[in-house]
């Protein structure tokens, strides 16, 4: 590819993530509490194949080889999360120490090897005891969550200074307690799913406190939700304009309200609900104090967003925005997501343009269907492919907006929650087989990338 003028600042943060369940195993191992997944993969039907986090990469045990792997990509961050119950096994009092232990090592592993450790608080790992006591319903976890935070502060900030306190709020409550399609699988009345979210964010708003409090340097904190890119089909005014709209919207509906951006990040970073959905939703909502906006909004220094997709959008004849139809067989990765490398341009211009933090992009990337070829490699162009297209468009928006890294999803195939292991996301292949891991093509190419700093894309 031709050398462009656009250029990736320097010191862009090149990573790969992970999360706890996704990729540890060692479920019983140590002194581990349940948390919710523990327990949801267990009941029949739930999970593709029956399949569970027990094992997964083997993680807990190989987090040395691991790291090498990273070494090997050249990655200068990595991007993991703490579970909640292997540290508090019963989400707040008693304290694993064993588990602490793990995760000093790995942060050591990392440090040792040049690569920042980027802490995620919340990754889905709701402890089992709290879920009993009433999990996001009860007021109470938002303490039980800044205790949690106040330990990860006082135990790792020697050495850690990034943080992110919530991953993927959207899906925590949308396919948690909505349609029920992740753990604990519950279908909760649409009142109660507010009350969480709200919960949620005043969780999140602790945690900085607890962070902040307790931290032993100055850090970096941050949130980490997701959005669906809304982006101008053309670059006319109107039709981005129309997109713009539509992306801050609140337009789902009632049964997959949690799929907005507006609602889980004004909040955070205006200090306030979007109107929309205060109108919409008026008579679903909690009671909302403005001492519950001060805490949901105390201040953050950096915006996370996981980018997968996004959706075109058009300004109607009727000045009204309307969304393009994709055309038959647009194509799609092997999750059957669309490839729509646009939204890493504009999904991170306009949160820039509304919330004027500067942005990580916590997660992107694809699952492809991997095979070990004969010659023993992993051949995957497509994912390639689909990374320099992505990484193009990423690349026009850092020379226009702040965005300071990049976190490919994921370092290594894993647990992909209701898929099981059906779908492989990582630059590395893992055989579940024996726990082999074979860097797959994307991970030398990817290699270049970072040590070229993108320059070619
Ligand atoms: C979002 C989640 O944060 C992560 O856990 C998941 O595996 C990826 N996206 C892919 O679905």
């Amino acid at each position: 590819m031709a050398k462009t003028e656009v250029k990736f600042p320097e010191n862009f943060v090149w990573g790969a993530a992970t999360s706890a369940y996704q990729i540890e195993g060692a479920v019983t191992e140590d002194g581990k509490g349940e948390h919710i997944w523990d327990v949801y993969t267990k009941e029949p039907g739930k999970i593709y194949s029956g399949h569970t986090g027990e094992v997964a990469c083997d993680h807990y045990h190989r987090y040395k080889e691991d790291v090498q792997l990273m070494k090997a990509i050249g990655l200068k961050a990595y991007r993991f999360s703490i579970d909640w119950s292997r540290v508090l096994p019963e989400g707040y009092g008693r304290v694993n120490e064993k588990a602490i232990a793990f995760y000093n090592a790995l942060i050591d592993e990392l440090l040792e090897n040049e690569i920042e450790p980027y802490i995620t608080l919340y990754h889905w790992e709701l402890p089992y005891e709290i879920y009993k006591r009433g999990g996001w319903m009860n007021p109470q976890i938002v303490e039980w969550f800044g205790e949690y935070a106040k330990l990860v502060a006082e135990r790792f900030t020697d050495r850690v200074t990034h943080f992110f306190t919530l991953n993927e709020p959207q899906c925590f409550v949308g396919l948690g307690f909505l349609t029920g399609e992740h753990a604990p699988g519950v279908k909760a009345p649409l009142r109660d799913t507010f009350e969480m979210a709200h919960n949620a964010l005043k969780a999140h708003g602790r945690a900085v406190q607890m962070l902040r409090a307790y931290g032993k340097q100055k850090l970096t904190i941050g949130y980490a939700p997701t959005s669906s890119v809304c982006y101008p089909e053309t670059n006319r005014p109107e039709d981005i304009e129309a997109a713009r709209q539509m992306y801050f919207s609140m337009q789902e509906d009632d049964s997959n309200w949690t799929w907005n951006v507006a609602w889980w990040s004004d909040p955070v970073l205006l200090g306030h609900y979007p109107e929309e959905g205060l109108v919409r939703y008026e008579k679903y909502l909690p009671k909302i104090t403005d001492a519950d906006m001060k805490l949901i909004s105390e201040p953050i220094d950096v915006y996370g967003q996981n980018i997968y997709n996004g959706c075109a959008y058009r300004m109607g004849e009727n000045g009204k925005p309307e969304a393009v139809q994709r055309y038959e067989g647009f194509p799609k990765t092997a999750i059957q997501w669309p490839v729509t490398p646009e939204c890493l341009y504009w999904g991170p211009k306009f949160l820039y343009e509304r919330y004027q933090k500067p942005i990580y992009i916590t997660e992107n990337g694809l699952s492809c269907h991997d095979v070990i070829s004969l010659d023993g490699k992993v051949h995957d162009p497509n994912r390639i492919d689909f990374l320099g297209r992505y990484l193009h468009e990423l690349k026009r928006a850092a020379t226009e907006v702040d965005i300071r890294g990049y976190f490919q999803w994921s370092l290594m195939d894993n647990f992909e929650w209701a898929k099981g292991y059906s779908d492989r996301f990582g630059l590395v292949y893992v055989d579940y087989r024996n726990q082999q891991r074979i860097l797959k093509d994307s991970a030398y190419w990817y290699k270049h990338v970072i040590k070229t700093n993108g320059e070619e894309i």
